[in-house]
């Protein structure tokens, strides 16, 4: 009987600790982003990165494409994808253009198309001086 309640004491308190562990590990998005890559020649582009988790619904992984669960942290974009190509941590990954005009642009033209929304498709819409 002793022993049962010591273990169980023993694990609720790994329980609790873990449990205080997860919260300590949640990350509040930030509300606007600016993405500005050093080097980069263009203007460094601002977007609500609130507006698009909630107004306009797109779901985390669809940008965080890497991550297991991005409300516990993500990784910046250029983390893998360089300027020039790839990075050392992820060599096939493609460049920085690429991969954001493919997320961002490719949605736009389709949420445009599609619902008759006005997101920005234009180049000094996005990299705005
Ligand atoms: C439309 C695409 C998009 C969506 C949807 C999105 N994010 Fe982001 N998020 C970004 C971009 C782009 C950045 C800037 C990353 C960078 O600078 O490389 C960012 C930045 C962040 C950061 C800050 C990272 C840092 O180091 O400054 C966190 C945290 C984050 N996002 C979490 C989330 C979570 C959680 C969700 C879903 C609830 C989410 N994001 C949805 C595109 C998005
Ligand atoms: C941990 C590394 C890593 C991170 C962080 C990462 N990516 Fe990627 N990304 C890759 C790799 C590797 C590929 C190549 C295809 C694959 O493995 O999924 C890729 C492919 C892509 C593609 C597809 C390109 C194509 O031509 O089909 C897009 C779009 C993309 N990433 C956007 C982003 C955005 C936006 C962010 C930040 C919000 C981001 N990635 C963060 C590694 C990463
Ligand atoms: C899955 C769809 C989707 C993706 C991915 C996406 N967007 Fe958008 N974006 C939208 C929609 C929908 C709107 C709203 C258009 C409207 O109101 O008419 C929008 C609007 C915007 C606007 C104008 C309003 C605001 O939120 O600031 C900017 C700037 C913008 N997006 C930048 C970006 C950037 C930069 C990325 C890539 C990192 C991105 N978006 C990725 C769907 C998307
Ligand atoms: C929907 C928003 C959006 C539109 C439209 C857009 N871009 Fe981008 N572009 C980005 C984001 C986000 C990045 C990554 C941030 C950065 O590196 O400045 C980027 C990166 C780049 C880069 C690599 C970094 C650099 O500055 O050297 C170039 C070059 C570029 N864009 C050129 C263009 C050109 C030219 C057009 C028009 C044909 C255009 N972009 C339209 C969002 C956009």
């Amino acid at each position: 009987m002793r022993l049962k309640k010591v273990l169980i004491g023993i694990f609720s308190g790994m329980f609790l600790m873990g449990g205080g562990y997860i919260l300590a590990q949640q990350v509040t998005p930030p509300t606007e982003c600016e993405i500005f890559v050093e080097g980069a020649k263009m203007a460094s582009v601002k977007f609500s990165h609130q507006k698009h988790i909630e107004e306009y619904k797109v779901d985390c992984k669809v940008c965080h494409h890497k991550e297991e669960d991005p409300t516990k942290g993500v990784q910046k974009c250029s983390t893998c994808h360089g300027l020039t190509g790839g990075t050392e941590k992820a060599p096939n990954a493609p460049k920085n253009m690429l991969a954001y005009h493919k997320n961002c642009i490719d949605c736009h033209q389709k949420v445009n198309a599609e619902q008759g929304k006005a997101a920005p498709t234009k180049c000094n819409e996005c990299h705005k001086k």
